[in-house]
């Protein structure tokens, strides 16, 4: 049996070109970083996060980023994605920022208080092993990612034109109980919530995830179909984000 494999460049490649776009586009991953930011703060004590050193995983533009800086006031704080041009986007902004580039399944990190990150934990092959490695060296690990249902409604569509398309997205119970199994010796704190989005048709949905580098899967449908049923679909688009929050903190 063949498993997918997400290919790394091609996601490096999409993000790279969305790093001009990412800003423009009407971003809900603003709204899921300031409910990561309120997750973790009403979970742990004011100790435990001010003035610590922080690493933020996939930050992107620095949605997140600018979050942490302003609220958490980090003694060192230190910024990893994948793509070249995403990490450029956030030292353009912020001074003293260390920087780490590539794939956050394959870095080892130095040890940091908190290790925090949203919207990117969905993009790794083994989800597991890189949670596993990454709370090995930190005190706190926070992260978002979306989970099935996410985009149900678009699937819907699919099926309905006998169009084939896996998510790979992961189902939020068994995240949620491999978590609590993992990390059994720690507190372990799992929360879900969804994110509507309206778009004027299915195109400005396409557009969107192109706009910010999230279009990925859309290579598996051949263009003849993609633009039938873009063609069809002219009318609202209606959709949700379906996002689990996960914290682990040591004991
Ligand atoms: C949807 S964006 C989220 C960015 C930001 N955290 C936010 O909330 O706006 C996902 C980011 O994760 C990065 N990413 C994807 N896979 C990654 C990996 N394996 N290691 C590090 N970063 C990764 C992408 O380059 C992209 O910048």
């Amino acid at each position: 049996m063949k498993y997918f494999r997400y290919d790394k460049s091609t996601i490096s490649y999409n993000f790279d070109r969305a790093s001009e776009t990412y800003g423009a586009s009407d971003c809900i991953h603003h709204n899921i970083a300031k409910d990561v930011l309120g997750f973790v703060v009403s979970r742990c004590c004011v100790d435990c996060l001010y003035d610590k050193s922080i690493l933020e995983i996939g930050c992107g533009t620095g949605v997140l980023t600018s979050l942490i800086l302003e609220n958490l006031y980090p003694i060192q704080m230190i910024c990893n994605d994948l793509s070249e041009r995403m990490l450029g986007c956030v030292t353009k902004q912020h001074q003293g920022i260390f920087t780490i580039c590539g794939d956050a399944e394959d870095i080892d990190f130095p040890f940091c208080n908190l290790v925090i990150s949203s919207m990117a934990f969905q993009w790794f092959n083994d989800l597991y092993a890189t949670v596993r490695k990454i709370k090995d060296n930190a005190n706190i690990m926070v992260f978002s990612m979306p989970v099935f249902g996410t985009f149900c409604e678009l699937y819907q569509m699919y099926d309905r034109y006998g169009l084939e398309f896996k998510s790979v997205l992961h189902e939020y119970e068994d995240v949620k109980r491999k978590m609590l199994m993992e990390f059994a010796g720690n507190a372990v704190f799992c929360d879900r919530r969804q994110y509507s989005m309206k778009f004027a048709s299915l195109k400005c949905f396409y557009r969107y995830l192109w706009m910010i580098g999230a279009n990925y899967n859309i290579h598996n449908i051949a263009q003849n179909d993609l633009v039938a049923m873009i063609m069809d679909n002219d009318n609202e688009f209606t959709t949700c984000y379906d996002v689990m929050f996960c914290l682990v903190h040591n004991l």
